[in-house]
């Protein structure tokens, strides 16, 4: 059972204020974890609680911990631990917290890692890592309306080898960027540890690790994601986005549309048909968003990020409806991240199939990459590889 619940406030990786949280259970056990935070949130994601007024520019977290401290922990001290997630509710930054902790002490107290905690018998593998390599809209502001540029390892036989083969295609991207660009825009990085480039020309990152791609010279697939929803008039992109699938080896797309046009996702998804289509707020990680979309005949994947929903119960239940659907899934870190790595564990357990975490960059991104290579290292779990 719960003995206590503690959180306090501690800063993301835009050292942003989040909130931090520790369950102790009986017999010594303790789960610690964080929150992570998104720039570019969609309207259907659980929001957050924020203090506002003067602490860092109304950031503060302060409120959420002291719900946490108080009512939540009041409520759940001498309930057992897998309980704890149905009796969560409220913003996103006060249940989160409190699920994750809850699930790694319960972890810790059946005496596995999380991710065998979580997994249902022996469906698991690990995730094919989709690896941020340009940025722009929100999480770089040079210019580039679209996102997120990433590279796709199409025939690693290893997780190990996957981000081999990916790191190769970074420091080329990075060496073509220090070429263009000059040096300082090859070292600086974005909130995700991705590289950027000037002016407002979006296929200009394309080109570029396209090339790199070639430099490379492995099997590397590109995924894009659009987020259009911080996008004016995304729909002017659908016939850009289709020459783009034509002239490069693109695999997947996220959010190439807004998050409430469906007719325009409809059309999206006959045209661009059978490549990757991620869905990301328009999903929300919301498993009724699931079910209409399916009906509807929308994207074929589903991006995962548990602080969308609210607790790890019921970020699973949206992997599992996906799969009911035929869907592939995605599980996503934020663009603000912290040091946690639970999301390499949620991958594996959860049997996602795919990861996001960002760049080869920034010890945020690296914390799951490197659990992911301890648990192949440690736990002799076999890669999924692409699909
Ligand atoms: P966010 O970005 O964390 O800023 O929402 C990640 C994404 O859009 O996939
Ligand atoms: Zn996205």
């Amino acid at each position: 059972a719960v003995i206590s619940v503690r959180a306090w406030e501690v800063l993301d990786s835009r050292a942003h204020p989040t909130v931090a949280c520790a369950v102790f259970l009986e017999g010594g056990f303790v789960g610690r974890a964080m929150v992570p935070t998104g720039a570019s949130t969609g309207q259907f994601e659980v929001a957050d609680l924020r203090d506002g007024g003067e602490r860092y520019g109304g950031l503060g977290t302060r409120q959420a911990v002291e719900r946490i401290n108080t009512v939540v922990a009041a409520d759940l001290v001498g309930r057992p631990v897998g309980t704890v997630d149905d009796r969560l509710s409220g913003p996103s930054n006060v249940t989160l917290a409190v699920s994750q902790a809850a699930a790694k002490a319960a972890a810790a107290a059946a005496g596995v890692a999380l991710w065998r905690y979580l997994a249902e018998g022996d469906d698991y593998c690990l995730p094919c890592p989709m690896v941020n390599i340009f940025s722009g809209g929100r999480h770089a502001e040079g210019g580039v309306r679209i996102q997120d540029f990433l590279a796709v390892p199409l025939a690693a036989p290893t997780f190990s080898d996957a981000l081999e083969v990916i790191w190769k295609v970074r420091r080329a991207a990075a060496q073509l960027t220090e070429g263009r660009y000059g040096r300082l825009m090859s070292r600086l990085v974005a909130d995700e540890g991705g590289l950027a480039v000037l002016g407002g020309d979006d296929a200009e990152p394309l080109r570029i690790l396209a090339e790199a791609i070639e430099r490379v010279g492995e099997p590397v697939g590109i995924a894009i994601d659009v987020a259009a929803t911080q996008i004016e008039r995304p729909e002017e992109f659908l016939s850009q986005l289709q020459g783009w699938v034509a002239e490069y080896p693109i695999v997947s797309i996220e959010d190439p549309l807004g998050d409430e046009d469906w007719d325009g996702w409809q059309r999206a998804s006959s045209l661009l048909g059978p490549i990757q289509l991620v869905g990301d707020d328009l999903f929300a990680t919301d498993p009724a968003r699931v079910r209409k979309a399916a009906s509807l005949g929308v994207a074929n994947t589903v991006l995962i990020k548990p602080n969308q929903i609210g607790t790890l119960k019921q970020a699973y239940e949206t992997v599992r409806e996906a799969r009911t659907h035929g869907y592939a899934t995605v599980v996503s870190a934020r663009s603000g991240d912290t040091e946690d790595d639970i999301i390499a564990d949620l991958a594996v357990g959860w049997n996602a199939g795919q990861i996001k975490i960002g760049s080869l960059m920034r010890s945020e991104r690296l914390a799951k990459y490197n659990r992911l290579l301890e648990i192949e290292a440690f736990d002799n779990v076999h890669y999924g590889g692409w699909v």
